[in-house]
């Protein structure tokens, strides 16, 4: 069995179907490309049937792309199918992933289909799709609760059908470290041909042990593929986090034994990107892309760590991109230093304008702040305010007046298709002014179900990040927005809520 684990991304596909984190395909391009800088494996770019938009994205990706796989999801049918091989035509190396689910309560409730039906299905898609792509994966949805004995059925089946890949998920987070390495374990051994596909794991996060789970199913049950997301984005409790899963395979190489692609340098960049664009902040305690992940407050420990490292710390905090010189940039920098500096930090803009629009942002920003961090060159590059192609509403500028015992005013002047135009309102504090000033104009009767402040890079003098989460018509959408002064960034981050409201056509959702 190889000993290289196989780290499949599936943040644009299944961290996407989180509400609210859905993307632009410019937004997922972005990504994917700092996907391929941290060389992950096998890149799941979207569901290419779901939408237009996806399909498009699907394609973009799959043509920017070169050194990762890039994979669609598909629906076990031929127009699925069809479809992904039609988004993923150019790309270097190109995977259909078809799935079906196999519970007894799936097939039944929401499929409602017998269980010859599925197994039919499942051996034609992987059929079908063998026909258009020679890398196709398969996953029973809900496997971990499927019956054993007809998983192994299906399984053996697409496997001879010329399933490359077979994915187990445990697609509502119900299980737990050994039973599930026991589970993957079981169906190698029982299944005949199990020898000829890539076993994977796929865990999802209710009980908080995804990646406990995935890590049981590679050490105990041998599998060498794990899907995972970048700050383990996804639905609910979200899905097994990349970083953890990467750094625990490296940092503990005595005890699993594997090799592994990742750039792990490119983690913090990547992390950053994933939370600025989705507008899901990543917990300051948390694992290897936190705030306090490598901080070490108390006097014991910082002393500890002064006179050798490795008395509190198990992993280099530079090794996944935590650099010790944080202030990067100034007001004297010019723009071949700002024009690297975004290349060292995985942002690609595409064309020379974009440039110059996000360096002319720079130098605003630099007139404004004296030390210009990487978290916020991040933040410009990803706030909307560097391409406004295909947006509806771009921000101008805001004036607010707010003082104690009075109710604060403000006026907001922004673009709408092109056109300047100005909203104001009195509100409850200055934000709430600014943001019932662009609805005064707007009237998009979206409901605000989140608003949340960030500093971006710790004190009162840096820029303050917004996220606006909108509901409309059963559509959630983030918006983000950042600014040294937070009215602004909420002003924008609203704006780009609304422009996503606007922007993102009706979709299929995957496992619906
Ligand atoms: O969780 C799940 O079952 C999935 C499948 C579509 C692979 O995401
Ligand atoms: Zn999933």
């Amino acid at each position: 069995m190889s000993d290289k684990l196989i780290i499949f991304d599936t943040t644009l596909r299944d961290g996407e179907q989180s509400p609210g984190a859905s993307m632009t395909k410019d937004e997922k391009l972005r990504i994917a490309r700092q996907l391929e800088r941290l060389k992950v494996d096998v890149i799941e770019a979207g569901f290419a049937a779901s939408s237009n938009g996806d399909f498009e994205a699907v394609r973009a990706i799959a043509h920017a792309i070169k050194d990762s796989t890039v994979c669609s999801l598909s629906r076990a049918n031929d127009r699925d199918i069809s479809r992904a091989a039609e988004a993923l035509k150019g790309a270097n190396s190109a995977r259909i992933h078809t799935f079906i689910a196999t519970s007894a309560l799936h097939m039944e409730k929401k499929l409602r289909m017998t269980p010859d039906q599925v197994f039919e299905q499942a051996k034609l898609a992987v059929r079908f799709a063998r026909n258009l792509v020679a890398d196709v994966e398969f996953s029973p949805e809900d496997g971990y609760r499927s019956d054993m004995d007809f998983l192994c059925r299906v399984l053996e089946a697409v496997i001879k059908e010329g399933a490359t890949t077979v994915n187990v998920p445990d697609t509502v987070g119900y299980a737990v470290p050994e039973l599930y390495g026991h589970f993957i374990k079981d169906l190698r051994e029982r299944i005949p041909n199990s020898d000829k596909a890539v076993w994977s794991v796929h865990c999802h996060n209710d009980l908080g042990m995804a990646v406990a789970n995935s890590l049981a199913g590679v050490k105990i049950g041998g599998a060498r593929q794990v899907e995972c997301t970048i700050n383990g984005l996804g639905e609910r409790a979200g899905n097994c986090s990349l970083e953890e899963v990467v750094m625990a395979v490296k940092t503990r190489r005595d005890y699993f034994g594997l090799t592994l692609g990742i750039e792990t340098k490119h983690i913090l960049a990547a992390s950053r990107m994933v939370s600025q664009t989705t507008g899901f902040v990543v917990q300051p305690n948390k694992a290897v892309v936190g705030a306090n992940a490598f901080a070490h407050a108390s006097g014991i420990h910082q002393d500890g760590v002064l006179k050798a490292r490795d008395t509190y710390e198990i992993m280099r905090a530079e090794d996944v991109g935590w650099s010790a010189n944080k202030i990067v940039l100034g007001k004297l920098s010019g723009r071949n230093a700002f024009k690297q500096r975004l290349l060292e930090l995985g942002v690609q803009l595409d064309s020379e304008t974009e440039i110059n629009a996000a360096f002319a942002k720079f130098k605003e920003l630099a007139d404004r702040k004296s030390e210009i961090f990487d978290e916020d060159i991040l933040a410009l590059a990803s706030d909307g305010s560097v391409s406004h192609e295909d947006e509806q509403f771009v921000f101008v500028s805001l004036s607010q007046h707010s003082e104690t015992g009075e109710r604060p005013q403000a006026s907001v002047v922004f673009t709408a298709q092109g056109k300047e135009v100005k909203g104001s309102s009195d509100g409850n504090g200055p934000v709430d002014a600014s943001l019932k000033a662009i609805e005064s104009h707007v009237n998009s009767g979206a409901e605000m179900v989140l608003y949340s402040v960030n500093a971006i890079s710790g004190s009162t003098e840096s820029q303050g990040e917004v996220t606006v989460r909108l509901q409309n018509s059963g559509r959630v959408v983030n918006g983000v927005g950042s600014d040294p002064d937070i009215v602004v960034a909420s002003a924008k981050a609203y704006l780009s809520a609304l422009n996503k409201l606007h922007s993102k056509a009706e979709r299929v959702a995957a496992q619906g």
